[in-house]
């Protein structure tokens, strides 16, 4: 009998995502690199909001792990990519030298690759048109919300709300639309509503993560504190300042929760929201 989907803890996606990547046989520098960004400690949103979303929809354990797997790994490589110089220009990373400090800059960059590739790969073990469909056009949204970051602190002009709203949905709203519908998607119902919910969940948690940069310690984030300023990001809390910006991200708790049902999803995602 299958056994359906449980959350997990931490320490068994991450052996779990050692295994697939170290089953392509790779060069070993090219292995290290990536598994080095992988394994560092991150909070495992993605997948644990992906293994809740199956919880709901009773999905198969062993793929809803290795999905729950490609959104960890599809994350990191944007991690990756993300610190590089000539994008955010960021020395740490899960409280560790990024990826381009210990690699260097070559190497990281195909260490990214690799793990959106791998990502792929892995989720096509979903068997499932709409699911892979989903997690494909996922990686496609948030490298266009990534590039919109990345013109945006390149212009002169500050963007409007709506802009910078819409560059978040992108570039950190897509792969957690992915995780909120991936249980929906895969028991051929109606993913919309849990799509909605995972991009305000995206907003909302952009705008912390925004927040937590300009106030928050090195200790706290892991990341070099007060980054957006000297890289001139377009950040909502640049525009409409620390505390409009909470009262922004707060009112999306109600939206959020009203669109996931009462489950294993809505206890986790009530959980993150505090
Ligand atoms: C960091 O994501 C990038 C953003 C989308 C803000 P997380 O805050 O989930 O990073 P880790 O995985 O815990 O390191
Ligand atoms: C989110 O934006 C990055 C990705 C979606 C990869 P940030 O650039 O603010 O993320 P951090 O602060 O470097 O983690
Ligand atoms: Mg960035
Ligand atoms: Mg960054
Ligand atoms: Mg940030």
């Amino acid at each position: 009998m299958k056994r359906k989907a449980k959350v997990k803890a931490t320490k068994e996606i991450d052996l779990m995502m050692e295994q697939i990547v170290k089953s392509f046989n790779l060069s070993p520098q090219l292995e290290e690199a990536a598994l080095y960004t992988l394994k560092l400690p991150g909070k495992r949103l993605r997948p644990k909001l992906v293994l809740a979303s199956a919880q709901d929809f009773d999905v198969d354990e062993e793929i809803a792990m290795k999905v729950a797997c490609a959104t960890e790994m599809m994350h990191a490589g944007s991690l990756i990519h993300d610190d590089l110089p000539s994008i955010d220009n960021d020395s740490y990373r899960r409280g560790m030298p990024s990826n381009h400090v210990k690699f260097g800059e070559d190497v990281a960059i195909m260490a990214g690759d690799l793990l959106f590739s791998i990502a792929g790969y892995t989720c096509t073990e979903s068997k499932n048109n709409n699911v892979i469909k989903a997690f494909t056009r996922t990686l496609i949204e948030l490298v266009n919300g990534e590039t919109m970051d990345i013109l945006m602190a390149k212009s002169k002009e500050m963007p409007s709300k709506e802009e910078i709203l819409k560059m978040y949905r992108g570039k950190t709203g897509s792969l957690f639309a992915f995780a909120f519908s991936f249980g929906s998607l895969m028991a051929g119902q109606d993913a919309t509503p849990y799509a909605e919910a995972g991009y305000s969940f995206g907003i909302y948690f952009q705008i912390l993560d925004d927040i937590m940069d300009l106030t928050a310690t090195f200790e706290q984030i892991g990341k070099t504190p007060r980054k957006d300023i000297e890289e001139n990001k377009a950040t909502l809390v640049r525009i409409i300042g620390v505390e409009e910006s909470k009262k922004f991200a707060d009112n999306l708790h109600g939206e959020i929760l009203s669109k996931i049902g009462n489950g294993h999803l809505y206890k986790t995602v009530k959980e993150i929201l505090g």
